[in-house]
């Protein structure tokens, strides 16, 4: 792929949207099929509608090397077995850093490195850094629509299975008061 020639991308702040468009993800419950630790409450949420869980939205940039990609990662509020709606999470297998910009609502960033889990609190305005090496994975804690926008190498690559391996260190459950955070199970 020759790289792109430079090109202006609007930032619709209100709508996270980026325009033009590139390609959009949406991934539903049946998508996320062995990260909730309640397997149970994840069939009935699939039988029960299969609900969107999250969208991304990218600008044409291409995931190819050297590139600069761009996307809007925006996640439904919900919990399923308690546990708070979240995208799949992967591991970069080139272990290349990422930046995440919080945009609207109320989010979490957990990133794991096979040894210890790190939690950032997301809001509007925050910057996430994801160091190189840092599996992640985003997480919506409040009662509205959670977005981000990501901003990562094009030749990171993404490794789903990492997590299905290995895990995330630690879980996000909704609480009385809020949320919190339990070990893995
Ligand atoms: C890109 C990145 C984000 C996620 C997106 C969806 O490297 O970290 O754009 O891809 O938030 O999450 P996943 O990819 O884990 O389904
Ligand atoms: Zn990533």
């Amino acid at each position: 792929t020759p790289p792109v020639a430079p090109f202006a991308i609007s930032f619709d702040h209100e709508a996270a949207r980026l325009e033009p468009e590139g390609p959009t993800l949406t991934r539903r419950m049946s998508d996320l099929e062995g990260l909730f630790a309640d397997h149970e409450a994840w069939q009935a949420a699939v039988a029960d509608g299969d609900p969107v869980v999250y969208r991304v939205q990218s600008s044409p940039v291409p995931e190819v090397d050297r590139e600069l990609p761009q996307s809007i990662t925006t996640i439904e509020p919900g919990t399923t077995g308690g546990e708070l709606w979240m995208t799949k999470g992967h591991q970069h297998p080139n272990h290349q850093g990422e930046i995440y910009l919080g945009l609207h609502g109320a989010g979490g960033l957990l990133m794991y490195d096979g040894t210890r889990h790190e939690w950032i609190d997301m809001a509007p305005g925050t910057i996430g850094y994801i160091p190189p090496g840092w599996a992640h994975r985003s997480v919506n804690t409040g009662d509205e629509p959670y977005s981000f926008l990501a901003v990562y190498p094009g030749g990171a690559g993404h490794d789903y299975g990492w997590v299905l391996e290995h895990g995330m260190g630690a879980r996000a459950y909704r609480t009385a008061s809020g949320h919190e955070l339990r070990p893995w199970s």
